[in-house]
């Protein structure tokens, strides 16, 4: 069990931090914390002192009467510097939640109270959790400091969209769960503990999942038969990378894996929509969803009724290309993968079409004519088409697949692409593991 030190700044979310003591208490963690000055007027050292047991601090000239050590520790004969001891200490430093004002001052080096000077200090992993309005969040300034904090490898955990503190207010920068904070300070934990093998740290993975349903009245839909297990299998294994993923899911047959950020969309321009909300702050995008590429002209508002009707005619128009209109307002440094789910001969030049047309970096192939593959199965089998390449990827559990293209968007990142040719015997993670140098 892990030395977890808290820090917890001034938001209306500081009450949640009690619920994260407490959980991390109860799975045996022991924790000490450092409150900033304003959030003691949100939350009071008292409760979690009680919950804790140990001193909380906020001053940097305060006495510390356990010395800088956790529960259970033996305090050292001297004093030592407590901004300095307790991060030395420490196995994480959890910030939750993390002011606007806290993060920019992370980003910049900013060491102007205990929380963050004990954070320009820490060597251990640093986990920070946002909680702010959500034109706090989205404002650019907030943005490029969080980004500037991942690419540094700090971890960030949510928030999550919803309601939000002030009365009224919807959107993006509600605090991620408490227990969602421990499942994330619990991965960090487990990836130090297993050598860091974390090659997507600091990254952002912007995962699209499931298949879309496009409304022909209340109750009725176009829909598709995605069951989502891909894209899920590809937030996970990214997850499993350290990096930080957001799922766009719709419609899932499946559950999605703890620990990501999940928005639930049900049409194709809902899809879009979120896409485009989380796409400026993503590196790596991953169009896992089967998008309509139809949907009807107008959706009644009731239930379409049937007596008195011959027949019904549906008038079907193009959705709006989300991956193409995401393409088109890419950023330097962003990785796009599309997916091309196809019948037959002719897959891979759709495909290779598909990757020049709408500018991406891989488009994944695979033939849907197989029953034992693709929709709605646990099987996969794919051809991942880079711009200089090709890799054939034999059938194999999802999950396997995802590793694949992980490996291959990592590739592509690091700017070497390679070509397999197929074989069929060997397995498709020894295929690419034994892939040789670019051709
Ligand atoms: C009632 C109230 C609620 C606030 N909620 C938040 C919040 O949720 N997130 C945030 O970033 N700032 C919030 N603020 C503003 C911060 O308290 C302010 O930026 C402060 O300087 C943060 O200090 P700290 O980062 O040192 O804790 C709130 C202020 C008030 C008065």
């Amino acid at each position: 069990m892990a030395r977890i030190l808290l820090g917890v700044t001034g938001g209306i979310a500081a009450y949640k931090s009690l619920e994260f003591v407490r959980l991390a208490d109860s799975a045996g963690h022991s924790l000490r914390v450092i409150q900033t000055p304003t959030s003691q007027r949100f939350v009071g050292a008292a409760s979690f002192e009680a919950l804790t047991g140990a001193p909380v601090l906020a001053g940097e000239f305060e006495e510390d009467p356990a010395r800088g050590t956790f529960p259970g520790q033996p305090a050292p004969a001297h004093r030592p510097l407590h901004h300095l001891q307790l991060v030395a200490n420490a196995d994480l430093y959890v910030i939750a939640p993390a002011s606007a004002n806290t993060i920019a001052k992370l980003a910049h080096g900013g060491a102007d109270n205990l929380l963050t000077t004990a954070a320009l200090a820490a060597k251990c992993p640093l986990l920070v959790a946002p909680a702010m309005n959500n034109h706090m969040y989205e404002h650019a300034a907030t943005q490029a400091n969080l980004a500037l904090l991942r690419e540094r490898g700090v971890a960030v955990v949510g928030p999550d969209s919803g309601r939000l503190a002030s009365r009224g207010e919807h959107g993006a920068g509600r605090m991620a769960e408490p227990a969602e904070i421990l499942a994330a300070c619990e991965r960090l934990l487990a990836q130090q503990a297993s050598g860091d093998q974390v090659p997507m740290r600091g990254l952002r993975v912007l995962v699209t999942a499931g298949g879309t349903r496009e409304p022909i009245d209340a109750v009725r839909f176009v829909g598709n038969r995605s069951s989502g297990r891909m894209g899920v299998a590809l937030a996970a294994a990214a997850q499993a990378r350290g990096a930080e993923v957001t799922l766009v899911a719709a419609n899932l047959a499946v559950d999605a894996p703890d620990g990501v950020t999940v928005r639930r969309v049900g049409s194709a321009a809902e899809l879009g929509e979120a896409c485009r909300r989380e796409f400026p702050h993503c590196d790596v995008l991953v169009m896992a969803a089967a998008v309509a590429d139809f949907t009807p002209a107008t959706a009644a508002p009731g239930k379409l009724k049937k007596a008195g009707r011959d027949g019904l005619m549906i008038e079907l128009v193009p959705a709006p290309d989300v991956l193409g209109g995401l393409a088109a307002e890419r950023s330097a440094g962003q990785t796009l993968v599309g997916f091309a789910a196809e019948h037959g001969p002719g897959m891979l030049a759709y495909a290779r079409e598909k990757l020049e047309r709408k500018g991406l970096d891989l488009v994944v192939a695979n033939d849907v004519s197989d029953p034992a593959v693709g929709f709605d199965s646990e099987s996969n089998e794919v051809v991942v088409l880079t711009r200089t390449g090709e890799v054939h990827v034999g059938r194999a559990p999802k999950t396997e697949i995802a590793d694949a293209i992980l490996d291959a968007v990592m590739r592509a990142r690091g700017g070497t692409e390679a070509r397999v040719e197929d074989d069929a015997q060997s397995a498709p993670r020894q295929r690419l593991r034994a892939l040789p140098t670019r051709l």
